[in-house]
């Protein structure tokens, strides 16, 4: 390890790179040098996709997470995926490439905030969407992905109270499909929240034979539009079964990197934000890059760290979630 490497206050480790490495070929040297695998998240800008040993959605992720071998697990998406990693493989080294890739749906719900919440509501059980911090999900029963929410919610007894956590979007969602009365935590993902129904419906206009899907952390009016809804890898396996050639693609741009490849002669459309902005791109994944990735290799660092404590609690609800899922064939 190059001891001089340190993590700045940018949150990532700085460092002048030979432009005359292929940095591809390095990362592939540096994954057999140290036992390293590189689990990357659909919304990865496409150069890490096409590095990584596993790309797949958050479901898919922790389940590699937790399967892995490797001594090493570099994780290129945002920090609640990584702490995930950590907490079901707590002896191996979990690597985030910039310390700073957050989730405002994470932020959007503090822990000593929901625990004050959450004491308001005491006969209820606590399920809470991956996408909150380790923290968050020590104060849960369950946790879930958008792949296996509303088969979590069901497994559960019909008369069982539910607090549901921290996506309202979600939560609206499963409790629809469901048909229970979920209490939601007023959270929200600043990516999915900015979809514009009047664009897409212009857009529609002009590929009137297009198929909009949309990632359920869509807000309702987005949803009721969608001809189908599923979590990124729901959207990929749709798209690559459809018949349909054009898809407008309400979810975070960068699965259409995947969607493109599994599907060379089809379309697929942005869906376009209510702003001139990129801002269906998610900032904070796109914090991670390939220079980065690079040097949290050949550093090992910045390194994903979770107290003992927090990781004894989290890991349960993590675990239950997975055991429904292999129980439901998810
Ligand atoms: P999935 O890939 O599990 O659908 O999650 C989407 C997301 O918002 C991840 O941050
Ligand atoms: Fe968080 Fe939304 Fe970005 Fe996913 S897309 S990491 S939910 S901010």
């Amino acid at each position: 390890m190059d001891t001089l490497a340190e993590i700045n206050l940018k949150g990532f480790v700085e460092e002048v790179i030979d432009p005359t490495i292929d940095l591809f070929d390095e990362i592939e040297k540096l994954k057999k040098e140290k036992n390293a695998v590189i689990l990357a998240h659909y919304y990865q800008e496409p150069d890490i996709q096409d590095i990584a040993d596993y790309i797949g959605d958050s479901l898919g992720l922790s389940q590699q997470a937790a399967k892995t071998d490797a001594d090493i697990i570099v994780f290129a998406g945002v920090h609640f995926m990584a702490e995930t990693a950590k907490i079901l493989s707590p002896n191996k080294k979990v690597l985030l490439p910039d310390l700073k890739a957050g989730c405002s749906l994470a932020d959007s719900c503090p822990p000593h905030l929901f625990r004050r919440f959450k004491e308001a509501y005491p006969d209820h059980l606590v399920i809470t969407y991956v996408n909150c911090t380790a923290e968050l999900k020590a104060l849960s029963d369950i946790v879930c992905t958008s792949s296996n929410a509303v088969a979590i919610v069901e497994s559960l007894p019909k008369d069982q109270k539910i607090i549901f956590a921290p996506d309202k979007n979600l939560g609206a969602y499963v409790a629809k499909k469901t048909g229970r009365d979920l209490v939601l935590w007023n959270g929200a993902c600043m990516v999915h929240e900015i979809f514009s129904r009047e664009k897409i419906t212009k857009l529609k206009e002009r590929y009137p034979n297009a198929k909009l899907i949309a990632h359920p952390e869509c807000e309702e009016v987005i949803l009721k539009m969608a001809d189908y809804i599923g979590s990124t890898t729901g959207l990929l396996t749709y798209a690559t079964k459809s018949p349909e050639k054009e898809f407008i693609v309400a979810t975070e741009a960068g699965i259409i990197h995947q969607m493109q490849k599994a599907n060379p002669g089809k379309v697929f459309i942005p869906a376009p934000p209510n702003n001139s902005c990129a801002c269906n791109d998610c900032p904070h994944m796109k914090r991670n890059t390939l220079e980065k990735l690079y040097l949290c290799i050949k550093n090992e660092m910045p390194e994903i760290i979770v107290p003992q404590h927090i990781i004894e609690r989290a890991v349960k609800p993590i675990e239950r979630m997975l055991s429904i899922s292999a129980k439901l064939g998810l």
